[in-house]
């Protein structure tokens, strides 16, 4: 996911037809032997899978589904306080399992039927083209592993819980659903690495950290936010400024960090008429004529 993808840990195939995750020296699991078997195989699982093949269990302990169960409790109660109705709305249609890790063919699933969204399975970093591009076909890229179980309320990584809870939730609903095939159909459409990096960017600002003003007061949509213990009782009194594409493009983040700058929109019909009118016509001229001023909406 763009520059969220710094930090997802580097995988490579070994000639054995093994698979290593390299995890930092900082890493919660780095010195657990356990556990880094454990993402080895669960990330060999996504490097073997081939699309249109469902897509392998991975292999969890009682203790990781503890950990899930521990998060989406939590996350439930403050999602009923600080989530946006329209990801509310999602996340009851979606019904994920709260006692366990949901796999992620289950987890497609529960959502075909809903939006026609599946998922598919990820190793790590998908390069920025194929992630977005192919959201535009309804096909969502996540990771299968979950955080280490040392520190259940932070991850360094985009884990299982960031990637189910956070953006399934929200791809439940058709309203934000309908925004991320757009969000995909953009990048499918722009040529240049540095368009496609603004069409990132607006994705960034909007799905993984957007916020949203719902009667008075300030909620969340962004997955970035609603899948993060910490973050989402932080997200109030960040920075927040006006949904402005050029600014959004503009504006650098830094991904080790709380996202201090955020962009509200004013209604979900806003989000829709200046982020989802964007994606849905721009190209490389347009999204240079943003960047240099010319036009500002
Ligand atoms: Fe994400």
């Amino acid at each position: 996911m763009f520059e969220e993808a710094q930090y997802f840990a580097p995988v490579s195939a070994q000639d054995d037809g093994s698979v290593v995750v390299e995890l930092a020296t900082s890493h919660p699991g780095f010195a657990d032997q356990v556990y880094r078997a454990r993402r080895n195989a669960i990330a060999a699982l996504a490097v073997n899978h081939r699309p249109g093949e469902p897509i392998p269990a991975a292999e969890y302990t009682e203790q990781e589904h503890r950990i899930w169960s521990l998060i989406s409790h939590e996350l439930a109660i403050k999602h009923r306080k600080y989530a946006t109705a329209e990801y509310l709305e999602g996340a009851l249609r979606l019904g994920l399992p709260t006692d366990r890790i949901p796999q992620l063919q289950e987890v497609s699933e529960l959502l075909e039927p809903l939006t026609g969204f599946r998922y598919l399975p990820a190793a790590g970093l998908v390069p920025l083209r194929d992630f977005y591009g192919v959201l535009a076909d309804g096909y969502f890229h996540s990771t299968q592993y979950i955080r280490h179980h040392s520190v259940p309320f932070y991850t360094p990584e985009p884990d299982v819980v960031h990637e189910v809870i956070g953006h399934a939730n929200a791809l439940a609903n058709d309203r934000f659903a309908a925004l991320y095939r757009l969000a995909g159909a953009a990048a499918r459409r722009v040529e240049s690495e540095e368009a496609l990096e603004f069409v990132s960017k607006v994705f960034w600002f909007t799905l993984e950290f957007g916020v949203m003003a719902e009667s008075g007061e300030l909620r969340a949509y962004g997955a970035g936010i609603l899948s993060s213990y910490g973050e989402i009782e932080e997200f109030r009194g960040m920075d927040i400024r006006p949904l402005d594409l050029r600014v959004m493009g503009a504006t650098q983040y830094d991904i080790t960090k709380y996202q201090d700058v955020l962009f509200r929109a004013e209604s979900m019909r806003h989000l829709e008429d200046v982020v989802g009118a964007f994606w849905e016509t721009c190209d490389d001229d347009s999204i240079a004529e943003l960047q240099a001023g010319v036009i500002s909406r």
